[in-house]
């Protein structure tokens, strides 16, 4: 099976390409901008009906949350009129495409986990963003999977773990929000269950939506606990409110999405969010 990984050097494409050589029967082709534009509609459709792949995982984005209050139309462009590229030419093909979306989606004024059908009202950008983006998928696709994630990580890219590692190493002490809720999400975990559930999910029609994150519960200062418990630095972790520490976006304070439609549909099992942590620390240690 022919697929096509768009966005491939960033944190999720990266972790598809380290798995690659698990499944011997995906022929693999990795594109980033310079290879492949998705802002492009021309020519996404030129490299489609060229190279035909069934599969496509959209890992390209627009990720600078904060950067993309005062950047929304280039935010718009990538997570939005880009993604509208690359379900109209995959239903050209009759290919699946798999987009990626987010737990900033919704509001997090829920104290219950998020299922596929709850509410949606992003509070930032970048949700909004994202958001246009599933609508592009369900407009335009014949064959479509989106899978909202949330806190991704990975050993690969700039991301949360690297960065309270090094800020953990240089300071003696870090000030980190407790009041906001979610699970952190492994990239790698993420890639694996992406591609596993191919073989079943490339039979499927219309538009599926699907949470995915690791399992358990965090909040922001839980997770800066973990990161550094785990990479043996000694540096002391204080809680503070996240009024304590504005930020141009804002975050939702609960975002936990609650994951028993994928695990029903696919009969997969998802690492608890501590034990991945583990073992992206492990690899960056090597
Ligand atoms: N990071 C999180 O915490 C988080 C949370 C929930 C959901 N998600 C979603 O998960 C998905 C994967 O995220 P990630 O963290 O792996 O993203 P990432 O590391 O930021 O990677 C995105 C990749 O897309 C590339 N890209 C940007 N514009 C492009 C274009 N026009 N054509 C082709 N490629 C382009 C980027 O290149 P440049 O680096 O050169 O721009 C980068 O290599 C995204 O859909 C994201 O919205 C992320």
């Amino acid at each position: 099976m022919r697929i096509l990984i768009t966005g491939s050097n960033g944190q999720l494409g990266n972790e598809i390409r380290v798995l690659a050589g698990d499944y011997p029967d995906f022929d693999f082709m990795y594109t980033d901008i310079e290879e492949l534009d998705i802002t492009d509609p021309l020519e996404v459709e030129t490299f489609f009906i060229k190279n035909l792949p069934q599969v496509i995982i959209n890992c390209a984005a627009y990720t600078a949350v904060d950067k993309a209050e005062t950047d929304e139309s280039k935010a718009y462009l990538i997570n939005a009129t880009a993604v509208a590229n690359l379900a109209k030419s995959a239903a050209g093909i009759g290919a699946l495409i798999i987009h990626i979306s987010t737990d900033y989606v919704f509001d997090g004024k829920s104290y219950l986990p998020y299922v596929e059908t709850d509410k949606i009202n992003p509070l930032s950008s970048y949700g909004r963003t994202k958001l246009a983006g599933e609508n592009a998928v369900q407009l335009n696709a014949t064959k479509g999977i989106i899978l909202r994630t949330s806190w991704l990580y990975s050993a690969f890219g700039n991301n949360f773990v690297k960065t309270m590692m090094k800020y953990g190493i240089e300071r003696d002490s870090l000030n980190v929000v407790f009041d906001q809720i979610g699970t952190p999400t492994y990239a790698r975990d993420l890639a694996k269950v992406i591609l596993d559930i191919i073989p079943s999910a490339i039979n499927i029609t219309g538009m599926n939506l699907f949470h995915y994150s690791n399992e358990g519960v965090a909040s922001w200062y839980d997770f800066a606990r973990t990161v550094i418990t785990f990479s043996g630095i000694r540096c002391e972790i204080n809680p503070i409110l996240t009024e304590n520490y504005p930020l141009p976006a804002p975050r939702p304070f609960y975002s936990v999405l609650n994951k028993s439609k994928i695990k029903e549909t696919f009969k997969i099992k998802i690492p608890y969010w501590s034990d991945s942590v583990k073992d992206c620390i492990q690899r960056l240690g090597q």
